[in-house]
């Protein structure tokens, strides 16, 4: 019910996206997530806004993925810390575990542990830790709690935080506080990866769609995106922009198929990597 015409329900749409295209999300778990009504969802998202969203979305997920493992890699003792992390399966599907923290709304925190430790019990999924921090990001008590709660687990060690899928439904100046306190608590040469929107998205037909989706779907107004360019990320105190990619660049990287070719037909979106630097 807490689900209901709310933005956390969208976290279960991009699940069928996901598993709709495991060779080239990768990821195995995603139809784990998904009923029927999921399903209905997204059929109408997929005949209302556009039809390319099994592309965009396990493409975003491969990024997101890919990127860890090979932070890893480089550094076995990495903290994933993964913000708005909805019903993502990154911490059973890396190669090598890590320990992984998400942090989302309270309803979403206890629904999705509740769910891992039954299937867990069942050998769906592998017995892996993952630690939830409930929080609602735009709370002044809750962003002190999560920074005191990184604090301590980031101690001394690198990490990898993500923001995915958010960054657009954030207010400005709360996303600014989420970077000031993983800038307090990452250590240099750890990285937060995230995928945003640019201004000259409210001119794209598919944006154009979404937002009008969205608005009558999840009650999200169509007024309230938070879209920036790559100067934005650029300004971000205690960070340096070592990638920037758009979902095209993806495509190539990862399938080397063409269907994301035609801008009007896709979701423009955009994916960046920050290192925090000292
Ligand atoms: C579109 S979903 C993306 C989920 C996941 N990162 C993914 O890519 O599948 C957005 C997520 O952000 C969470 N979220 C949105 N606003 C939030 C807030 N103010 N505080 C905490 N979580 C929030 C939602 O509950 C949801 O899980």
């Amino acid at each position: 019910m807490e689900f209901e015409h709310h933005i956390s329900e969208s976290a279960f749409l991009v699940n069928e996206s996901r598993a709709r295209n495991v060779e080239l999300s990768r990821d195995r778990y995603a139809h784990l997530w998904v009923t029927d009504s999921t399903r209905r969802l997204w059929r109408d998202f997929s005949r209302e806004v556009y039809a390319l969203d099994a592309v965009e979305l396990a493409l975003r997920n491969r990024f997101f993925l890919e990127h860890l493992e090979k932070q890893i890699r480089r550094t076995p003792d990495t903290v994933f810390v993964n913000l708005g992390a909805g019903f993502t399966s990154y911490p059973f599907l890396v190669a090598t575990p890590c320990r992984c923290i998400e942090i989302d709304y309270e309803h979403v925190c206890l629904f999705k542990g509740k769910r891992i430790i039954e299937w867990q019990k069942e050998g769906v999924l592998p017995k892996r830790k993952v630690e939830f921090i409930p929080a609602d990001f735009r709370d002044r008590s809750d962003q002190k709690r999560v920074r005191h709660k990184l604090a301590g687990a980031l101690s001394g060690k690198p990490s990898m935080a993500t923001l995915e899928g958010i960054t657009y439904y954030l207010e400005r100046a709360t996303l600014c506080r989420l970077f000031e306190i993983l800038s307090d608590v990452q250590t240099p040469g750890s990285t937060i990866a995230l995928d945003f929107w640019t201004p000259d998205v409210v001119t794209n037909p598919v944006h154009i769609r979404f937002t009008e989706f969205f608005a009558k779907k999840f009650g999200h107004a169509r007024s309230d995106y938070n879209l920036f360019d790559v100067d934005f990320l650029r300004s971000v105190d205690g960070y340096e922009v070592i990638s920037v990619l758009g979902i095209q660049e993806l495509e190539k990287m990862y399938s080397g198929t063409n269907y994301l070719a035609d801008i009007d037909q896709i979701l423009p979106e955009h994916y960046a990597v920050l290192e925090r630097t000292g």
